[in-house]
């Protein structure tokens, strides 16, 4: 950065306390957290702080927000000095994390690529890595397309809708269940564990403990019967992931993809009905949706910030003094709003992939690609489906939900008119069943044979 930053943190703080001094934390919780201020809350610490900004991120959970490209980029880089391993964390070795944090089903350790270093990290990351590879790109779009198809019938008479809840909301954690390899019933019950999983309030251990027996139960039936998914890939990997590792990575990959993607869909279809230039230069040609997918992952990241690393030793970083154990968080948004990076107007150039909705380093998102085809494939069905589809609600009642983590909308209202659906296209019987009639949801052609990937 070209300012110099006086160390905000340091002065104040108590010799035997681990993370920042609570006298200069912005609190990123609470019921007076507004959604629609986040943005302007980065810019005011950046000015305030510099590039790396002392937080709460829950009671007593004071960390590190890492919000300068520069400084994110060495966060994400250099996992000698920034370990993902929350076994490091000064809070947590001290005992002063209350048992019942909502920030535990998080950030607490689980023997899984997020929170491992290298050689360990890179044993798992290249399972999963491989796993995903196997997607085959073509069956997964038709998959997608599918089940938009079969949610949009179930709405298409009613002329208005929640795309949230109606859509997004449903639509990706379908996805990835019938990746993972689970069927339709399963794959409800993991949806409200999951859900309750990250949903950070008293409950969340409780859906933690139903997750993991619902995915014991899914690598019991996957070792006995293997399938073309995800998990029988995982459990057959030369790395050889015991099955607490294969359920743990499951749980990464449903808590880290969800979500997710739930958010770039919504946000994606705000900019596409709202903004006036994707509005007219989609039917002139000049921006694509996949502009619109990339503007969604510069301005508006689907994950916001995302935990954590852990300082491994004390040192001077982005002009604070960080000490061995302080938690660092990767200030994702506010990263790619750095100025020292965007152009003047600080609109980011068309075509520029250089933000860090996706991480970086060792760690970035796996899923990149399957996220985007996923992503895309929702957006591309509605346009098609409902094509004169408009807000429902005038844009400045849209909010962001309130969360320091998410960044995603609590509703997109619409309305629209005769809907151009194909035939066969039927409504769900029940929130499992998104599928055509006749047809498995997730043939196991959207998962290439194992023969055809190299190990
Ligand atoms: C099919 C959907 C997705 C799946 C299965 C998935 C899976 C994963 C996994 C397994 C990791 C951990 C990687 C590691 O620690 O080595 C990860 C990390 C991450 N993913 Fe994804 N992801 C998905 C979609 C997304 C989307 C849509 C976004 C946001 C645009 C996203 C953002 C991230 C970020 C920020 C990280 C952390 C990078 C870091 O710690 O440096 N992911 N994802």
């Amino acid at each position: 950065m070209s300012t110099p930053h006086p160390p905000a943190g340091s002065a104040a703080r108590c010799p035997w306390s681990a993370g920042p001094s609570a006298s200069s934390t912005t609190p990123l919780y609470g019921p007076e957290l507004d959604g629609d201020r986040m943005t302007l809350l980065y810019e005011e610490m950046r000015a305030e702080h510099g590039p790396v900004a002392p937080v709460s991120m829950a009671p007593g959970i004071d960390a590190w927000l890492v919000m300068g490209h520069r400084e994110l980029l060495r966060l994400t880089r250099e996992e000698g000095d920034f370990s993902h391993d929350p076994r490091h964390w000064g809070l947590l070795r001290e005992g002063r994390v209350p048992a019942d944090s909502p920030i535990l089903p998080m950030v607490g350790w689980r023997p899984a690529l997020l929170f491992a270093d290298g050689q360990q990290h890179r044993r798992m990351r290249a399972a999963v890595s491989d796993a995903l590879a196997r997607i085959n790109g073509h069956e997964l779009r038709r998959s997608v397309r599918a089940a938009a198809e079969g949610l949009i019938a179930s709405f298409a008479g009613r002329g208005e809708a929640d795309l949230v809840a109606d859509y997004a909301r449903t639509l990706p954690m379908r996805v990835i269940s019938g990746l993972l390899g689970v069927d339709d019933r399963t794959g409800r019950e993991l949806v409200e564990a999951v859900a309750g999983t990250v949903s950070a309030t008293s409950g969340s251990a409780d859906a933690s403990r139903r997750m993991g027996a619902i995915l014991y139960g899914l690598i019991k039936e996957k070792r006995s019967e293997p399938g073309e998914d995800i998990t029988s890939a995982l459990l057959k990997h030369p790395a050889e992931l015991t099955d607490e590792e294969v359920l743990h990575n499951l749980v990464v990959m449903f808590v880290a993809g969800n979500q997710t993607t739930v958010n770039w869909i919504a946000t994606t279809l705000r900019i596409l009905l709202t903004d006036p230039a994707f509005r007219s230069s989609l039917a002139g040609g000049h921006l694509s949706v996949d502009d619109a997918l990339d503007l969604v992952l510069w301005r508006f990241p689907p994950t916001q910030n995302f935990p954590a690393r852990y300082a491994t030793r004390d040192m001077r970083f982005g002009g604070q003094d960080v000490r061995a154990g302080d938690m660092l968080v990767l200030g994702l948004a506010a990263a790619n709003a750095d100025p020292e990076i965007l152009p003047a107007d600080g609109v980011p150039v068309v075509g520029n992939r250089s933000h860090l909705a996706f991480g970086a380093g060792p760690h970035t998102c796996p899923a990149q690609d399957p996220a985007r085809l996923i992503t895309r494939t929702a957006v591309d069905t509605i346009r098609h489906r409902l094509p004169d589809l408009e807000l429902g609600v005038p844009e400045t009642e849209l909010e962001w939900i309130k969360s320091p983590w998410s960044k995603g909308l609590g509703a997109l209202p619409v309305r629209f008119g005769r809907p151009q659906l194909p035939q066969g296209a039927v409504p769900p019987q029940s929130a499992g069943d998104l599928a055509p009639p006749g047809t498995a949801p997730w043939s196991a052609s959207t998962f290439r044979p194992s023969s055809t990937v190299p190990y």
